[in-house]
């Protein structure tokens, strides 16, 4: 295995990755990321259990895809390998599903190498979602991922790192253009409706200061995602009442919106 590059450009600055494995009890953080993952907890003190619940929505969707017979994953803003991995959740269905794991975070991806060792049908890869040729033409989505066939492009609590509406909805674009007919695309997005509005600002301006920044978004701006894909049953929802396993196990709304759409 080559050897890993654990230098963080950014090391005084918190990241999208590390807070999010702090809040999932992961180990793969720093102190300014601890720091900035705690801020946010001081302001929406529901946000591990939220975390867990989009991590958990991520789980069953991708057990719902392997179960259609996907058996490729392009995961986007995939983060630090935790429990419930795509490609362990793909791989209880079928052993030989291929999964790309896409992460703009160079220590996240580091990680997962460490973590994930050498799986001859799973790869992590540095990119910008923000840049989708890019991630397209990588060697490694050439590799594993067969475009002519049905694929699924998982976007798991990313886009909210991607204030820009023109940006977002050209990067989906791209995305979606690239992917033939019965391919699947999986969106959680952080939307606060509901909460006062004083929360989006503040965990925004606690973001601000990290290496991606965050924008919450409506129902209705979260839709617009799915373009002309159909978004299948119940439709796109909060991500606690995605087809529950157990209606009981997730008793509070978790303030991610999840969905399926299928093209
Ligand atoms: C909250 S984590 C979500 C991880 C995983 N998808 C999940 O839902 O459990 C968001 C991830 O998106 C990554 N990210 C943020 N902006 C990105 C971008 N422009 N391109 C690729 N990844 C990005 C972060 O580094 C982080 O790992």
């Amino acid at each position: 295995m080559t050897e890993l590059d654990m230098t963080d450009p950014y090391p005084n600055q918190p990241s999208s990755a590390r807070i999010y494995d702090y809040w999932l009890g992961g180990t793969h953080n720093f102190e300014v990321d601890r720091q900035a993952a705690e801020q946010v907890i001081s302001v929406y003190p529901e946000m591990r259990y939220s975390a867990q619940a989009n991590r958990a929505f991520l789980g069953r969707a991708v057990t719902f895809l392997a179960q259609q017979g996907i058996d490729q994953f392009l995961d986007i803003g995939s983060g630090i390998p935790t429990e419930g991995n795509v490609h362990e959740i793909a791989h209880q269905i079928n052993p030989r599903s291929r999964v790309v794991y896409v992460d703009i975070d160079p220590i996240a991806v580091a990680y997962s190498q460490r973590i994930l060792g050498e799986l001859p049908h799973v790869v992590p890869v540095v990119a910008d979602a923000r840049d989708p040729d890019t991630i397209l033409e990588h060697s490694q989505t050439r590799r594993l991922i067969d475009f002519n066939k049905p694929v699924a492009l998982l976007i798991v609590a990313m886009l909210h790192f991607v204030p820009n509406d023109t940006q977002l909805h050209r990067i989906l674009g791209v995305f979606r253009e690239k992917m033939i007919a019965g391919s699947y695309l999986v969106l959680s997005h952080a939307s606060l409706d509901g909460l006062p509005p004083e929360i989006g600002a503040r965990v925004s301006a606690i973001y601000a200061k990290a290496t991606e920044q965050f924008k919450a978004r409506t129902h209705s701006d979260v839709l617009q995602c799915f373009g002309d894909f159909d978004v299948i049953d119940p439709g796109l929802v909060d991500a606690v009442d995605w087809r529950p396993n157990d209606p009981n196990e997730w008793p509070n709304k978790s303030y991610y919106l999840g969905g399926v759409g299928r093209k």
